[in-house]
């Protein structure tokens, strides 16, 4: 009899949320990423929680050369659907990982974080620590978080706590002098319910470059 492992419960709980669904987010890439990352030279980048891959699929489409990690292997296997779809499936490659536990090896000219914000365990402070290391000298950590619930949610699902523009810069711990702060910034978009109700949601933008490179 083998001894296979249990899987954790993060894993259990997104690979949930993207089987029993059809599709789970929009197929488009995060505004935020093409508002931030449009005007970079495209090299090597790395998706954190990349989900169904649009925004990989997007990178890859302006000449990146992308990894994209998710915990659950179902979105991995419809991104990499996508990505081929687009025709960049070769410029793309997927990792699993339960990202805290694991971590992709490497470092990378641009590491993009989108909304890598969870119901359930998710050590996101050593997370971004660790995105901050695999950033090559004279790369990009893009970090885009949720900065509270639509203004038309009044009972919010779950209990969560949000992160604010200082204390996710704080908690990063950055070497002193070897980053600059390109952008900190909170965007509001509009968001309506599922109802039909007009709101809006803001998130929390960082763009950091790290020092070196040419
Ligand atoms: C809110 S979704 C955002 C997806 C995508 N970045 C986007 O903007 O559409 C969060 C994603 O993070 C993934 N995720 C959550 N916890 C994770 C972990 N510990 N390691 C890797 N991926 C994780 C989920 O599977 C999900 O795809």
């Amino acid at each position: 009899m083998t001894d296979t492992p249990a899987p954790a419960p993060a894993a259990e709980f997104w690979e949930a949320r993207y089987r029993d669904a059809g599709r789970v987010w929009s197929g488009r890439p995060n505004e935020l990423l093409v508002q931030e990352a449009g005007d970079l030279a495209p090299g090597t980048a790395l998706d954190l929680g990349c989900g169904e891959g649009a925004d990989a699929v997007w990178l890859a489409s302006r000449g990146w050369r992308v990894t994209g990690v998710d915990i659950s292997a179902t979105a991995l296997e419809r991104a990499a659907g996508h990505a081929a779809e687009a025709g960049v499936g070769d410029r793309v490659v997927w990792e699993r990982h339960e990202l805290g536990p694991s971590f992709p090896a490497g470092s990378f000219d641009l590491v993009s974080a989108h909304y890598l914000q969870s119901p359930v365990a998710l050590d996101q402070q050593a997370v971004l620590r660790a995105a901050a290391r695999a950033v090559a000298p004279g790369g990009t950590l893009l970090v885009v978080l949720h900065a509270g619930w639509p203004s038309w949610q009044t009972e919010p699902p779950f209990d969560a706590v949000f992160p604010t523009l200082d204390g996710v810069l704080a908690e990063l711990a950055l070497p002193e002098g070897e980053w600059s702060v390109e952008t900190r910034r909170t965007a509001r978009r509009p968001s309506v319910s599922p109802d039909g109700v007009e709101g809006f949601r803001e998130d929390h933008v960082w763009r950091l470059r790290r020092a070196g490179g040419c």
